[in-house]
């Protein structure tokens, strides 16, 4: 079995799920992500690191959406709201109608790998095009979008559709993220006016 790394063991000592609740961290603190009272989709937040983390920054006035194969690990305040199903079937205009307007869309959406890279490629940006349309569908006029990417095939393709979406756009990798991996995110600010 793998070692824990030292953002394991903090995650589990701040009482985080998953380590990866520091990416989401360090790129909040960057560009202001969540605010109080914000209302957020989560989409893939299992084992739930980022749902907490968002339940956190936005407070019991804000509510907090996540969507995920998996329940999410341990117990959540009020005005968190954990849907278990596919992404891939939701239904943007239902979400909107049901929890929505969102101020914030966060997708850490990552396919089950099979390690065979092109399979995993298209898969990952199957969910990524999913996510955006969802972003799209849900999102105030203002809002925000924050998607993991791969770097690799197909990439370029689901960046100019992003930057067609958004009024800005950028790409980062937080300190968080493993060097090794491809992974980068993309920050969608304002569904540009249609
Ligand atoms: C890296 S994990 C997310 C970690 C989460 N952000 C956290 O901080 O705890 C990726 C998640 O995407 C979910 N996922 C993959 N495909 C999905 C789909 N089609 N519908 C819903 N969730 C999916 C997986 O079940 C997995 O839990």
């Amino acid at each position: 079995m793998k070692r824990p790394d030292r953002l394991s063991i903090r995650a589990k000592r701040e009482g985080y799920p998953a380590r990866s609740v520091y990416k989401l961290k360090e790129l909040d603190a960057k560009y202001r992500l969540l605010k109080r009272g914000n209302r957020v989709l989560d989409l893939g937040c299992h084992p739930g690191a980022w749902l907490r983390y968002a339940a956190q920054k936005v407070g019991k006035n804000g509510l907090v959406v996540g969507v995920d194969l998996k329940e999410p690990k341990g117990d959540y305040p009020g005005h968190v709201h954990a849907v278990v199903g596919d992404v891939l079937e939701l239904d943007p205009e239902s979400l909107k109608e049901r929890w929505g307007p969102f101020h914030a869309v966060l997708s850490d959406l990552s396919p089950k790998l099979t390690g065979a890279r092109s399979t995993d490629m298209a898969r990952s940006l199957a969910l990524n095009d999913k996510a955006l349309d969802i972003a799209l569908g849900t999102l105030k006029p203002g809002g925000l979008f924050l998607v993991k990417v791969f770097h690799g095939s197909g990439f370029e393709d689901f960046l100019k559709r992003a930057r067609g979406s958004f009024q800005k756009t950028i790409v980062t990798k937080p300190k968080a993220s493993s060097k090794r991996s491809r992974e980068a995110y993309l920050i969608g600010m304002g569904p540009a006016l249609r």
